[in-house]
């Protein structure tokens, strides 16, 4: 009998977030156990509700979406999305920004892939930090390049080397991803950073793809540098969207916007609109809820993605507790985030001789029922951290690094 294969495409593509460890996990929720689950940044299962204006756009937009919208999108939310980088600055010294250099997609992680799709050619490497979020590894994987790490230093709060970047870069590089603020470890770069990014990029002809999902979650009067506001000389494609922010991860919402040197890119543009095109379009009532999210602060009261990050607003009280709860653990060790919605601890090796941390993370997982990503999964090369999100309550986080410790208690060596 013939058996049925993957494609050989999928040869060292991973997404480990929801690999074998969620199996298990899965398995044990269907032997009837309650798992405390820190594993991925999906807003809604953790009682963060949407901004009641988008449920209400979306609900509104039902009965005229029914069609297929233009491939990038319908013009209103494309219009907004223009309006909106206008405003920050992006496009000023390299001709504006118009409805025509946004395309919406399936979230941002569609256009992830139709922008790499469109961009690689087999042996093309792209600059990918490490560690990094997954789906950028797997989709340059999956297109037949080569993503090639850059290291981001943990004793310098994670921030990359621009020099050791530089040093990186060979003829078949063609871009580089800055994950600002970053997965998984919550940093925000600083503008001299990104503007450090920015002159790379140019001074080397490569497309800059700047992923700032996480734009708006971010703590402690930290201030985001967009880094589309420091390129006209190359091309910047910067990429956002609705699950994050405005907690609608399941609408499956985002944008892309083109800057910087249009002129020299018309090719890849032709070959991003015919991928687009392929697919019809983006699930159109969601694009719909896009000029409410990117119009006034888009929330009711203390529910602002503002507030939520400032003091005694929930993510930024969850930050604080479980970087302390973590940092409380022996051998334990945790930047503290900037940004976003993680913790990404190291477990000291002296003290926690981990070979293969899904392994370990299978192992705490059925120990504790407590449900994180090992660091591994998102492309750091050495087995010594853990990933967690900071979106549950504080009894919550308590209960299950409670849990972590005690496990941690019994593997600990000397
Ligand atoms: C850095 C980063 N980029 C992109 C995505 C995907 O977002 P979307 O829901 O828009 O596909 C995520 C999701 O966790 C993320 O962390």
């Amino acid at each position: 009998m013939r058996h049925i294969t993957q494609s050989s495409k999928l040869a060292g593509v991973r997404y480990d977030v929801r690999g074998p460890i969620l199996q298990e996990a899965e398995r044990l929720e269907r032997a009837g156990e309650t798992i405390l689950k820190l594993n991925i940044g999906n807003p809604a299962p953790f009682g963060f509700e949407a901004p009641p204006e988008i449920v209400e756009e979306l609900r509104r937009a039902l009965p005229e979406a029914q069609g297929y919208s233009d491939s990038r999108g319908v013009l209103p939310a494309r219009e907004a999305v223009a309006r909106h980088y206008t405003e920050l600055g992006v496009g000023a010294a390299s001709g504006g920004i118009s409805p025509d250099d946004v395309y919406l997609g399936n979230g941002v992680s569609e256009l992830i892939s139709l922008v790499l799709q469109a961009l690689v050619s087999p042996g093309d490497e792209i600059l990918v930090p490490a560690p990094d979020y997954p789906l950028w590894t797997a989709q340059v994987t999956l297109t037949g390049g080569r993503a090639v790490h850059y290291p981001c230093d943990e004793s310098n709060g994670w921030m990359p080397d621009l020099e050791a970047i530089e040093a990186l870069i060979t003829p078949r590089t063609t871009g580089i991803v800055l994950i600002n603020p970053n997965n998984p470890t919550g940093t925000v770069y600083s503008a001299e950073l990104v503007r450090g990014f920015a002159a790379l990029a140019e001074r080397h002809g490569l497309v800059l793809l700047a992923d700032e999902i996480y734009d708006r979650i971010l703590y402690d009067g930290v201030v985001h540098e967009h880094a589309a506001l420091h390129v006209s000389e190359t091309l910047c494609l910067t990429f956002s969207g609705l699950s994050k922010a405005q907690r609608v991860a399941g609408y499956r919402s985002g944008w892309l916007v083109v800057s910087g040197d249009r002129a020299i890119a018309h090719d890849f543009l032709e070959g991003l609109t015919l991928l687009a095109n392929m697919r019809m379009c983006a699930n159109v009532p969601a694009q719909y809820a896009i000029p409410v999210a990117l119009g006034r602060e888009a929330a009711a009261g203390g529910a602002s993605i503002d507030a939520l990050c400032a003091p005694g607003g929930r993510l930024l009280e969850q930050r604080n507790a479980a970087h302390r709860l973590l940092s409380e653990i022996p051998g334990v060790s945790c930047v503290l985030p900037g940004g976003a919605m993680y913790l990404f601890p190291r477990l000291d090796p002296a003290i926690y001789p981990i070979d293969d941390d899904q392994r370990f993370v299978i192992g705490l997982l059925r120990a504790t029922r407590v449900l994180v990503t090992n660091g591994r999964g998102f492309n750091l090369p050495t087995p010594d951290h853990l990933r967690f999100v900071s979106l549950p309550e504080v009894p919550v986080l308590t209960e299950a690094i409670g849990r972590i410790a005690g496990y941690l208690e019994t593997v600990r060596v000397g």
